[in-house]
């Protein structure tokens, strides 16, 4: 792939998928089974506060139950042996990356795992459910805490450092990713313009194929620790 120093890397659903977490938008995905303005903005929150808490509740403790799976293994053995700079971004919200050991790696989307306090706006490691409204462990109040995840209409996190790293980038690669989510969607164009290559490695072409200088179609199980041995080995 020639002279390449610095690699962002974007993951969505799809990287987690034969790790047995839903997609949302392939058949039978998520947001066929719920409607996101009821579980994923801040309007549905309000209204039902309930079913959104319960909604996440399940997805925390099932996530608990997955593993990591070859995809996840090969891009922390990249991060692990990447001499030049390199991020992941990932727009999910499972801890799979890091169980795998990635450790540049930055969660746009927040993390299941994490609790968010409204009342003193700490966020604290969270891995029990959170519909029976327990205390903040930093402030000691009830009823403040919420999941520490990116809802539609909120702005995804670190987005700074994440452009700063796209525009340094001699290569973005884009896996397991529909495109239909912007900022997320967008990095692509963000990539090109500052003069990266861009690769997509996905399940079929995504909504923002055209966008890539090279597409490979497959499962990311296999497509990923391919592509990391082409980098590592070549
Ligand atoms: P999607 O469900 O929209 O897309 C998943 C993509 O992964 C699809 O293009 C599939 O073809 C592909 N795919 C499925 N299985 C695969 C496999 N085994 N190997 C490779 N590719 C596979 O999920 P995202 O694009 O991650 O945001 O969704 C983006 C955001 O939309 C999510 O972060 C979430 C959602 O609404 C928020 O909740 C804010």
């Amino acid at each position: 792939m020639g002279e390449i120093q610095n690699i962002v890397i974007l993951t969505g659903a799809g990287v987690s998928a034969e790790s047995g977490i839903d997609t949302f938008r392939d058949a039978g995905g998520l947001w066929e089974q719920h409607r996101v303005e009821d579980v994923a903005t801040p309007e549905g929150f309000a209204r039902d506060p309930d079913l959104v808490l319960r909604f996440y509740d399940m997805r925390r403790a099932a996530i608990q139950a997955k593993q990591p799976n070859a995809a996840h293994h090969a891009l922390a053995r990249l991060d692990a042996e990447w001499p030049g700079e390199l991020l992941i971004v990932t727009q999910n919200i499972d801890d799979l990356h890091e169980r795998a050991g990635a450790k540049r790696l930055i969660h746009m989307h927040g993390e299941h795992l994490n609790a968010w306090c409204t009342g003193c706006d700490t966020r604290s490691p969270w891995t029990a459910p959170l519909i029976d409204r327990p205390a903040c462990p930093a402030c000691g109040v009830h009823g403040h805490l919420r999941p520490d995840v990116v809802w539609f209409g909120e702005m995804p996190y670190r987005m700074e450092e994440i452009y700063r790293a796209i525009n340094r980038a001699d290569l973005f690669v884009s896996i397991g990713t529909s495109g239909a989510v912007y900022p997320a969607a967008g990095f692509v164009r963000e990539a090109r313009a500052s003069g990266a290559r861009t690769l997509e490695l996905n399940m079929e072409p995504s909504q923002g194929n055209h966008w890539f200088d090279e597409a490979r179609q497959g499962a990311a199980t296999w497509l990923v620790p391919e592509w990391v041995e082409e980098m590592l080995g070549g």
